[in-house]
C-alpha cells in the first residue's frame, strides 16, 4: 500500500515536468448534433492530438457562425472550427492545421469547400476526390495553402 502511494508519488513527479511544457492544441467545433462525417473529422483532430470541444447546433445558428467567420456559401462545408482566432471549416487535415498554428499567417484561417470524398472523416473504401485546402485572407480573397 504504501510502496504503491510512493510509486504513484513517484511517477506523478517524473510526469509533470513534461505535462507543463506540452499543451495539446484546443479547437471548438460547431456542427449538426447528426452530422456523422463531422465526427469522423473530429476523431481525426483527436488522433493528432488535438482536444476538441464539440458543440453541436442548429442549422440556422451554424449558418450564422459561419457567416460572421466571413465563409461564404462557396467556401462553406458542414462544420467549423475556431483554433487561436483562425476559423477551420470543413475537412482539413490535421497537419495543415498544425502548420497554420505554428506559422501563423495574417489570415482568416482555412477551408476545405463542399466534403471531398478521401478527406479526413470523408473516407469512402479507399476513393480519394483531388481537393485543395485553401488559406482565407481576411477580406476574402484565398490561396492554395495544399494540395491532396
Ligand atoms: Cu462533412
Ligand atoms: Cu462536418
Amino acid at each position: 500500500m504504501i510502496v504503491r502511494t510512493l510509486f504513484s508519488l513517484l511517477l506523478g513527479a517524473l510526469l509533470l515536468p513534461g505535462t507543463a511544457v506540452w499543451a495539446a492544441p484546443e479547437i471548438e467545433v460547431w456542427k449538426s448534433p447528426s452530422c456523422d462525417c463531422c465526427t469522423g473529422w473530429v476523431e481525426h483532430l483527436q488522433d493528432n492530438g488535438f482536444e476538441v470541444t464539440v458543440k453541436d447546433t442548429s442549422p440556422a445558428m451554424l449558418d450564422q457562425i459561419k457567416r460572421q467567420a466571413g465563409i461564404s456559401d462557396k467556401l462553406a462545408s458542414c462544420h467549423t472550427g475556431k483554433i487561436d482566432g483562425y476559423v477551420i471549416e470543413g475537412h482539413v487535415p490535421a497537419a495543415d492545421i498544425q502548420r497554420l498554428v505554428s506559422e501563423k499567417p495574417d489570415a482568416a484561417g482555412l477551408t476545405v469547400p463542399g466534403m471531398p470524398i478521401g478527406s479526413p472523416g470523408m473516407e469512402v473504401d479507399d476513393k480519394r476526390q483531388p481537393y485543395d485546402v485553401l488559406l482565407l485572407r481576411k477580406y476574402g480573397a484565398t490561396e492554395v495553402f495544399a494540395k491532396y
